[in-house]
């Protein structure tokens, strides 16, 4: 579904940020991508997700190269093929929460009449029906964590991109975004791609892939993690089988690369 080959990107056109990164993700993945500060993750993200080109490589979604696109097109595919959410400043300020999450279909000229539907199930889902009239400066972090993701699912993207969700949040508030995270792939279908630098936080998702200096290290596809078990012993694939509903992920579960 999504695809980079052999991406390299350097800023000042000497040291190289990416330096080859090979990358297929299927629909209904949930990926977290796990490394240190500076090793490229978000740079990763941004070429994943159409805000940056590369300066060698190919990355594709549906089939389509998004180096043959022209920035308008680019823009499109952002509004509508991808959802993004950040670890800050997420909202619209002057824009209340139902506002926020209807915008890209607004900016896409659709009646957000025809997503109602949507927006009313979404808003349930991340509990945020009580609060979609409030202005964001008037919720918590987490709140406005849910309100970006709804915002991100409204429109039905191929894929969810997430840079540090809840690198500004508390660890109870992270723990719930965490879960509905989890829940969003595994209930809602959602394609979902985690940046991390949290091993726990990583542990929610189906495959772990760790990037350092700019390449790939490790790709590993991930057992699930238990709902409301801390996930801090989890080791590598094989563990955490207790509590889990293992029958049909056993498969997955024995096919670390
Ligand atoms: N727009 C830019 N211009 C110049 N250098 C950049 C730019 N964006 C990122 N870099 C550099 O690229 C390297 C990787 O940055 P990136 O933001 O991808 O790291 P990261 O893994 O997301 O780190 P963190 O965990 O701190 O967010 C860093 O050395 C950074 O300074
Ligand atoms: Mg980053």
């Amino acid at each position: 579904m999504l695809t980079a080959t052999n991406l390299k990107k350097s800023f000042d056109g000497k040291t190289e940020v990416l330096k080859g990164v090979n990358l297929t993700v299927e629909k209904g993945e949930f990926i977290s991508i796990l490394g240190a500060s500076g090793s490229g993750k978000s740079t990763l993200l941004t070429i994943l997700g159409g805000m940056d080109r590369p300066t060698e490589g190919i990355v594709t979604l549906d089939g389509v190269n998004l180096g043959d696109l022209k920035e308008k097109d680019l823009a499109v595919l952002r509004r509508t093929k991808v959802g993004f959410v950040f670890q800050f400043f997420n909202l619209a300020p002057y824009l209340t929460v139902g506002e926020n999450i209807n915008l890209p279909l607004i900016l896409d000229g659709k009646n957000v009449k025809n997503y109602a539907e949507k927006f009313d199930f979404l808003t349930k889902y991340l509990k945020i029906e009580h609060i979609t009239n409030k202005m964001p400066a008037e919720l918590s972090g987490g709140e406005q964590q849910r309100t970006a993701i709804a915002r991100a699912l409204i429109y039905e993207p191929e894929i969810v991109f997430l840079d540090e969700p809840t690198g500004n949040l508390d660890s109870e508030s992270s723990e719930e975004i965490m879960q509905l995270l989890k829940n969003i792939n595994s209930e809602l279908g959602a394609t979902v791609l985690q940046v991390t630098h949290s091993e726990h936080n990583a542990r929610y998702g189906t495959r772990l892939i760790r990037i350092k200096d700019g390449l790939i290290t490790e790709d590993t596809v991930l057992t699930p993690v238990a709902s409301e078990e801390p996930a801090e012993e989890a080791e590598k694939t094989e563990t955490a089988d207790e509590n889990v509903d293992t029958e049909d992920k056993a498969e997955k579960d024995n096919s670390e690369e």
